[in-house]
């Protein structure tokens, strides 16, 4: 492919991507509000709460930016009396579904905003932060993970962490090759069909590691959560403070 035909490839799998989940919005939101994801129920909901409350727990207050909230569960678990968390998404279903679910009594209520990563990658008045966590749980799905990262380092504090979970790529890759590239999820595990398929870039454990260091950050930690009982990888999480330029 030449170069301009493979960017337009590149960036129509990144329309048909942010396209599928304004259309999966409410099969979405049913699944994650009724625990119709299994791997969720046996342990990654866990992992990812514990590593931002590891990060959250030091400070008499906080600012979190949960980055590809969907419909906002993390956001609304993460804010409290002392954390103020904010929801991004590019997806306006998603977020409206985020607005109107309260968060718990006495937490600071969140705030969500429609934003693209391409936004934050274009213009660094969007969500300025700092923010001492930033998180994305299943978020980064596209092609672009340096570039991104890139522009979420400058939003963190001096002593800010940024948590990413995403599915294990040795899991993942399953039978196919073990190789960068674009995939298709069509939902057909859930027990509820979901009307769009979805376009997402597979990525190397290799690839991850590579992702965060060109974006200058630091590997702060590296978890592979695990099923209880069957011991497989549940998901990867990775962890990465800001390095000094
Ligand atoms: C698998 S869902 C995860 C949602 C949420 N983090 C959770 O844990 O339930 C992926 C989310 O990433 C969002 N997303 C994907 N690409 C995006 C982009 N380029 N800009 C902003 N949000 C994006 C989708 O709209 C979707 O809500």
């Amino acid at each position: 492919m030449s170069d301009s035909r493979e960017g337009a490839h590149e960036s129509s799998e990144r329309d048909r991507l942010r396209a599928s989940w304004e259309s999966n919005a409410g099969a979405w939101t049913d699944a994650v509000r009724n625990g119709r994801i299994p791997s969720r129920r046996a342990g990654t909901d866990d992992a990812i709460v514990g590593a931002c409350e590891r990060v959250l727990r030091t400070r008499a207050s906080a600012r979190a930016l949960d980055v590809g909230c969907g419909e906002g569960w993390l956001t609304r678990r993460l804010a409290s009396p002392s954390v103020h968390a904010t929801g991004i998404d590019a997806s306006a279903a998603l977020i409206d579904a985020a607005r109107r679910t309260p968060a718990a009594p006495g937490a600071v209520p969140p705030s969500y905003e429609v934003v693209d990563y391409e936004q934050l990658r274009g213009d660094a008045s969007r969500v300025p932060g700092p923010f001492d966590l930033i998180v994305c749980n299943y978020a980064l799905l596209d092609d672009s993970l340096a570039p991104t990262l890139a522009a979420l380092r400058p939003r963190l504090a001096r002593d800010g962490s940024l948590v990413i979970q995403t599915v294990h790529p040795w899991v993942a890759a399953g039978d196919g090759p073990y190789d960068d590239g674009w995939r298709v999820e069509t939902f057909t595990s859930f027990d509820r069909p979901f009307p769009s398929a979805m376009p997402w870039y597979f990525r190397t454990l290799e690839s991850w590691l590579r992702g965060v260091q060109a974006a200058g950050l630091q590997l702060s930690g590296l978890d592979e959560p695990r099923h209880p009982e069957t011991r497989r990888p549940l998901s990867l999480v990775i962890s990465a403070r800001r390095r000094a330029t």
